[in-house]
């Protein structure tokens, strides 16, 4: 069974991250709703999440506000350590210069109500030099206002220009489409983030909520008391070195989703799998959302 814990190394230092977090794409979108969803989030961290992912994008800005209110919350009462936390955020990439970095992470600190994100990511890869995007890392590492920076939708070359540029080894992430219906980033991109200890971070784990209508995956998942969803995030979390961040809506998805941690896999199981979505022959570029 994967552990709520995966030890994975995140920059320099080994350190425990959770490997089944939270994504907060589309929330923070209407005034209407952002009582609701801060509820929502207090609840996912009662139910154990601690590790959340969002970025400057989602609702510009206004995820980043519904999720800093609720760790607000969160972190005032007994039960939630902010040191057990792991707070993900990301920035345009036409925010990628060093003077850009800078604002656009003062702001999400801002929003998020944290002194220091835990990892900041280049949402993807823009017309700013790699170099230049390092260097701006570095000097928020230095002001104390991240502690780990890294990548979101880098293909292998990107990620190899990257690695290739003073400092780009630290490089804690790189964020990418993953799903048991998508695994292209099985060829090339995870091999080689394997053999450098840098865990995969899965988005669109059940790819968007479309694999529950996948009807095979559906009969197969229950022959395991499972749903469909659940299969798909176990399948994920049985993988090496990935960390797998589902958007959940809803109280019933969060601990659904919650609860695919406990799935134990057979070896026949994955073989199914195996058969219903092929592992890749072949580089195929990266899936986006
Ligand atoms: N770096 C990037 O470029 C990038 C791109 C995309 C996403 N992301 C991050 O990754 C996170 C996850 O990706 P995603 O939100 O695009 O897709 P996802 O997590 O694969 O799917 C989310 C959708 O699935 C539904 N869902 C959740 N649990 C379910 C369950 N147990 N049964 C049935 N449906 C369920 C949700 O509906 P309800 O809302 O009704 O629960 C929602 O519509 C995002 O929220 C975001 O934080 C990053």
């Amino acid at each position: 069974m994967p552990s709520l814990f995966a030890t994975v190394e995140v920059g320099t230092a080994a350190e425990r991250w959770p490997t089944l977090g939270l994504g907060t794409w589309h929330l923070g979108e209407s005034e209407r709703t952002n009582d609701h969803e801060v509820a929502l989030l207090r609840r996912a961290l009662e139910i154990g999440y601690r590790l959340f992912d969002t970025a400057e994008m989602y609702g510009e800005g206004g995820a980043e506000q519904v999720l800093g209110r609720a760790l607000a919350h969160a972190l005032r009462e007994p039960g939630v350590r902010r040191d057990e936390l792991r707070v993900v955020t990301k920035a345009y990439p036409h925010h990628g210069t060093p003077a850009g970095l800078r604002r656009a992470c003062d702001a999400s600190r801002r929003r998020l109500q944290l002194d220091t994100i835990d990892l900041y990511l280049l949402h993807w890869r823009g017309d700013v030099a790699l170099a230049e995007s390092v260097r701006g890392f570095e000097q928020l590492q230095q002001r104390g206002w991240i502690r780990h920076w890294g990548v979101s939708n880098f293909d292998v070359d990107d990620l190899g220009e990257l690695l290739a540029i003073p400092g780009g080894q630290a490089c804690a992430t790189d964020q990418v489409y993953y799903s048991v219906s998508e695994r292209g980033v099985e060829f090339e991109l995870l091999p080689g983030l394997r053999r450098r200890n840098v865990p995969l971070m899965a988005y669109c784990p059940i790819d968007g909520g479309r694999i529950v209508r996948h009807r095979p995956l559906a009969e197969l998942a229950a022959t395991l008391g499972l749903s469909a969803a659940q299969l798909a995030l176990a399948w994920l979390l049985h993988q090496p070195g990935v960390i797998v961040i589902p958007k959940a809506g809803s109280e019933p998805h969060l601990l659904e989703n919650w609860r695919s941690r406990d799935a134990r896999l057979p070896a026949a199981v994955l073989a199914e799998l195996d058969s219903l979505f092929p592992p890749p022959t072949r580089r195929r570029p990266l899936a986006t959302s």
